[in-house]
Order: structure tokens, then C-alpha cells, then sequence
């Protein structure tokens, strides 16, 4: 950030996060800044706002001599479309969204009872996947190069692998967690009123055995390898 400022001397750093969420770990730490906190426009911006108070007291302490000027501007719209100005961003920053893809493939009728790139996935269904990735990010990186400043950067932090294998567990595994949560709430739906015709189970009894199933998906999740790879990408605008 130093360098950036250094070498380009804006009168203020544009800075942006995309895919900002709003949780404790949405602002980047960073004369007079402009920090532009995007994410698509469901999103609870009103979160990130009550909490920018409270941010930048920390900021204060935690930086010796202050920092100049914090503005804050939420941006809702999706990152797979422009989102600034023509050559407005001095640094673009985003952590964790870019495996959000901007639509589900088309394509993903053979992947039957699943939710995502699994093991059992025919290629079929991975080419879906990778040639929806390949567009969405080719449109994300055409549209950061016409709003970034020549000479100014972005970082991008992604969930990767090391496997060759696109539906190993390494990259699938906070899907397949999703797809046991779903499956739960399925056999739910469809067990329960089976149960209660059947045998006459009562409210409690089914939420027992609910209770229980949920104890051996957390001893089974537990036993499971939970490493994330994490590919971190810096790039500079060339001119
Ligand atoms: C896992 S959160 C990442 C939060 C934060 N950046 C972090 O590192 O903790 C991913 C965020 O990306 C947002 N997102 C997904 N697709 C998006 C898109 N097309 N445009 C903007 N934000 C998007 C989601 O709404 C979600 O809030």
C-alpha cells in the first residue's frame, strides 16, 4: 500500500473490497482513503455500517500517528459486471467470494444428488463448472482492468487445491458439509410424516432421532481432514 501511494500519489486511495460480506473480517486495514465496500445487493450492508465506528476507533489505536480519513460507500451489484468508474480504483481487494459463480451452469442434469463437483460427478458436469468459472472470470477481470488506475494493483485470495482432481475434498468439502445439511432437512420432509403414519412417533421422538443423526454427522465431520488451501493472487495494471 505504501509503494502504491508512493509511486502513484493519488489526492486519496480508492480502495475496494468486493464480496465484502458483512461479518468482523469485511474492511481492509488500510492520506485520505476511500473504501468502497461491495457485495450483491441482498447482503446486510446495514451490518458492516453500525460496525464502521467502532472500526475506526480500532484503526486509530492500532496505528501510530493515525491514519488520514476513512470514507466508507457501500456498492450492491455483482462484481461479474462494472461496478466503478472508468480508471477510479487504486487497489481492489477480495477474499473468498470469487468461487461464487454468477450463475449455476447450464448443463448439470447428469450430477443427480448432487449439489456441487463430487466424486461421482460425470465430466460432463466438471466441464459445466469449469467452463462457467472460465466466463465469469474473464468478465471480472475485463471489468476490474477498465475501472483499475494503469499502475495500480489488485489481491485476490481463493479457495484452491493441490489435487488435480476438481471434486476432491480439499475444495468440495464445505459443499459436501452443505449437502449433508440439505439431505438432513430432505429425509426430514419426506421421513417424518412416514414415521408419525407408520409407527405413531410423536414431535419429540422425531426430533430425537434427528438430534442423534445430527451427533453422527458432527463425529463424522469432526474426524475429517478441514485443511483449506488458500491461492492468494496480486496483480498490477499494465499500461
Ligand atoms: C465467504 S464471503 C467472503 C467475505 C469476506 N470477503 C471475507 O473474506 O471474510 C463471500 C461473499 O461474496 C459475496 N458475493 C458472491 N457473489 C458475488 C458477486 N457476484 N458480486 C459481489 N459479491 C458477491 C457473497 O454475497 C458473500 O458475502
Amino acid at each position: 500500500m505504501t509503494n502504491l501511494y508512493s509511486s502513484t500519489h493519488p489526492k486519496s486511495l480508492a480502495i475496494a473490497d468486493l464480496g465484502c460480506s458483512s461479518g468482523p473480517n469485511t474492511r481492509l486495514a488500510s492520506p485520505e482513503y476511500q473504501v468502497f465496500l461491495n457485495d450483491l445487493p441482498g447482503n446486510d450492508f446495514n451490518t458492516i455500517f453500525r460496525s464502521l465506528p467502532g472500526f475506526q476507533e480500532r484503526m486509530k489505536k492500532q496505528l501510530e500517528g493515525g491514519t488520514g480519513p476513512l470514507f466508507f460507500t457501500g456498492v450492491p451489484g455483482s462484481f461479474y459486471g462494472r461496478l466503478f468508474p472508468t480508471n477510479s480504483l487504486h487497489f481492489v481487494y477480495s477474499s473468498y467470494s470469487l468461487q461464487w459463480l454468477s450463475k449455476v451452469p447450464n448443463g448439470l442434469e447428469g450430477n443427480k444428488g448432487n449439489i456441487y463437483m463430487a466424486g461421482g460427478s460425470p465430466p460432463s458436469v466438471l466441464k459445466a463448472y469449469y467452463d462457467q468459472f472460465q466466463r465469469d472470470f474473464s468478465s471480472f477481470l475485463t471489468c476490474r482492468s477498465e475501472e483499475l488506475v494503469t499502475g495500480c494493483r489488485m489481491a485476490l485470495a481463493i479457495l484452491g487445491r493441490r489435487s488435480q482432481d476438481p471434486s476432491s475434498k480439499e475444495c468440495c468439502y464445505i459443499w459436501e458439509l452443505l449437502a449433508m445439511a440439505v439431505k438432513e432437512m430432505c429425509m426430514r420432509a419426506v421421513a417424518e410424516p412416514l414415521l408419525i403414519g407408520h409407527f405413531g412417533f410423536g414431535e419429540a421422538i422425531i426430533d430425537d432421532v434427528f438430534r442423534r443423526y445430527k451427533a453422527i454427522i458432527a463425529d463424522r465431520m469432526g474426524k475429517g481432514k478441514t485443511e483449506f488451501v488458500n491461492v492468494v493472487v496480486a496483480m498490477t495494471k499494465k499500461g
